[in-house]
Parts: C-alpha cells; structure tokens; sequence
C-alpha cells in the first residue's frame, strides 16, 4: 500500500484497486490508505460478495468491478449438457459447469428467457443489466470476438423496473441456494 500511496501521491495512478480480496482483507488494507475498487466474481449465478464484502464497499464507497459477470458464459444459455470445452479451458474446473449446479443454471436460464423476450435482448444483456443495476457495481464483461463486446455493451441501455429486478434475482437464486460458502468459482485440484 505504501508504493501504491507514493504513486498516487506522484500523480501516476488516480486510483487504488485489489481484486478477490475479502471483506477481512478490505479492512486491513485500508489502515494504511484508500481502496478505490474491489474486483471481485460476481454474476446473478454467483453472489458470495453479497453477505458482507458488498455491503462493506457501499459502505466505504468502494466500486465493485464484477469479473466473470455472464458465469464465464454460461449465462448466455449457449451451453449444452453435451458441451465439451478443451481441457486448457479454465471452465473445465468453473463449478457452476458442473454437475446440480450446471441442471439448475439450465433450469434458471429458462425462467430468465420470457424476460429477455420482453425485452427484446439476449440472456447476456439481461444478465448484465440486472448486475449493474446492483449497488455500486460495473460489469468486466469478457468478450472472444468484437460482435460480443458490442452487444454485451448493449446492455447498459436495458431498463429493468424493481418488479423485473426481484424476479431476476430470485431465479438467480434457483442455483445459489444450492452453492457452498467458498468464494472461489473453480475447483483447482
Ligand atoms: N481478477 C480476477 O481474478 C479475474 C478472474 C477471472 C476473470 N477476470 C477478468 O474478467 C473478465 C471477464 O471474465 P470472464 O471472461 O471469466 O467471464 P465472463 O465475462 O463472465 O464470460 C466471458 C465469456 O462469455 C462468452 N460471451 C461473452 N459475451 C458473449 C456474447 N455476447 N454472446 C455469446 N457469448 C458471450 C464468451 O465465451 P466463449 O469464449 O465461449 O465465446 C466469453 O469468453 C476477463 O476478461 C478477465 O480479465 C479477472
């Protein structure tokens, strides 16, 4: 933190950002200067930071840069049961692509489609206002080819009324009820 102080002091950063780090974490380094973002994994699919990192940052006035936003992908709703990724793929050990997690994913990704409907965009847009309409958060959406990155930036003008927001969050809920404490979206072993 002292390096980083210097060189916001200098001039030569206007922020200060840590990533995957937990409330506990946020605490400690503040004692010793300003955090200005936090990255964390967050998706409608994947909500740990909600119990106490989320409230710390609103609290504090930290923003919230949601990495992994679409679940790595899956929801765009593009992914089979019958999908194989190639094994340097790191959703190969995302646990959301695995077993009750990846049925239950499914089962959300069609009570989420009648909504886009109405809205006329894609699962990625729908998934990606409802985020960003969370307190303080962005979205780091990843993007492979330029058509991604120009809809997934669509979603920005989507406006969902608190009504849509409730519903969208209780059918993220259909798959996070059923996830761990663990903040760590792969299994690394
Ligand atoms: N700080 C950290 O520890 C950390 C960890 C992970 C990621 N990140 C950052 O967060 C960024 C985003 O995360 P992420 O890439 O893991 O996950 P993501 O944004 O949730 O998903 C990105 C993937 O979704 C698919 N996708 C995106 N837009 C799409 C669209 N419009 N239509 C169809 N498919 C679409 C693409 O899959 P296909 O490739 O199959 O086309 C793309 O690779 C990354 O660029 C990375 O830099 C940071």
């Amino acid at each position: 933190m002292n390096a980083l102080n210097y060189l916001k002091e200098q001039g030569k950063i206007r922020a200060i950002g840590v990533s995957n780090f937990s409330c506990t974490q946020l605490e400690e380094a503040a004692q010793y200067g300003r955090i200005d973002s936090l990255q964390p994994p967050y998706s409608l699919f994947w909500r740990q930071i909600e119990k106490d990192t989320m409230p710390y940052c609103i609290e504090n006035n930290i923003s919230i840069l949601a990495y992994s936003p679409l679940a790595q992908g899956l929801l765009t709703g593009k992914f089979g049961s019958d999908h194989k990724f190639d094994p340097k793929d790191n959703r190969t050990s995302n646990k959301l692509f695995q077993g009750e997690n990846f049925t239950h994913a499914q089962q959300a990704l069609e009570k989420l489609r009648p909504i886009a409907e109405q809205h006329q965009c894609t699962l990625a847009q729908l998934a990606l206002a409802w985020l960003i309409a969370q307190p303080q958060t962005q979205a780091i959406a990843g993007a492979r080819y330029p058509e991604q990155a120009k809809d997934n930036a669509k979603a920005a003008s989507i406006q969902l009324s608190e009504a849509e927001l409730q519903q969208i969050d209780a059918i993220g809920r259909i798959v996070t009820d059923h996830l761990d404490e663990s903040p760590i979206m792969w299994n690394w072993d």
